[in-house]
């Protein structure tokens, strides 16, 4: 088959937004700034992940883990997402940019749930791009609800991009992750941007996915 045929304009991109912390500390300022920083470079990326292919986009904003780091912290992440969705539902609607949620609802305050659930229905008919925020996620419990539900977890990701030169997969979408090419980029997520993300699409063209095939030269 011709790759052309093979090529697949429609991808579901990951990715593991790592990096923030580091990207304050080497400014000086508190974590907080670099969450806030983080929050920059994902509304350039999905203004830019239309044009680059992507039709669908899950990001890693909070690991069902991620409620061991210290209780302010948590408080100011928790913050961020409702300020993020206070401020920017109404460009996502405009982008044509549907947002979702994947992981579980009831360890989460409930003004931050009701605002998830607000946001979920105003961006329902957006068909540019499904923007998929996993929040208090871990994939293994989602493979295990999902074994119980008789359903599979999720879409298959084509492309899983980690920033700041960490090489893991933090149980972030262990079962959708099956067959995706892994991109490691060493930049922190703060500075991130469409040109890296054109470099990790580059990297994830050029390579040959076999899906456990012969390799196309061998057939
Ligand atoms: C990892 O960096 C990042 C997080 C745990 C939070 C990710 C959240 C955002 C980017 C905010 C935007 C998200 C939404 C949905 C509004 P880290 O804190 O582990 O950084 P470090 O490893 O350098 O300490």
């Amino acid at each position: 088959m011709p790759s052309s045929l093979l090529r697949k304009d429609s991808l579901h991109v990951a990715a593991i937004m790592d990096g923030n912390g580091r990207w304050a500390r080497a400014r000086g300022l508190p974590r907080r700034e670099g969450h806030r920083a983080g929050i920059e470079a994902l509304r350039r990326i999905v203004k830019a992940a239309p044009d680059a292919g992507i039709s669908t986009l899950t990001v890693h904003a909070f690991s069902a883990a991620n409620w061991n780091r210290p209780a302010e912290e948590v408080a100011d992440l928790l913050k961020l997402f409702e300020q993020y969705l206070d401020s920017e539902t109404e460009t996502l609607v405009a982008d044509g940019v549907r947002l979702s949620f994947i992981g579980r609802r009831d360890r989460l305050p409930a003004n931050l749930v009701a605002e998830m659930e607000r946001a979920e229905a105003v961006t329902e008919w957006g068909d540019v791009l499904s923007l998929r925020v996993a929040l208090d996620y871990s994939a293994r419990e989602a493979i295990i609800a999902a074994v119980k539900n008789g359903v599979p977890p999720g879409p298959d990701v084509d492309l899983l991009i980690r920033t700041s030169g960490e090489q893991r997969l933090s149980d972030f979408l262990l079962w959708e992750c099956a067959y995706a090419e892994l991109y490691f980029a060493a930049k922190n997520w703060p500075d991130f941007d469409a040109g890296d993300l054109a470099a990790a699409l580059a990297a994830f063209h050029a390579r040959e996915r076999r899906f456990g095939a012969l390799p196309q030269a061998a057939e």
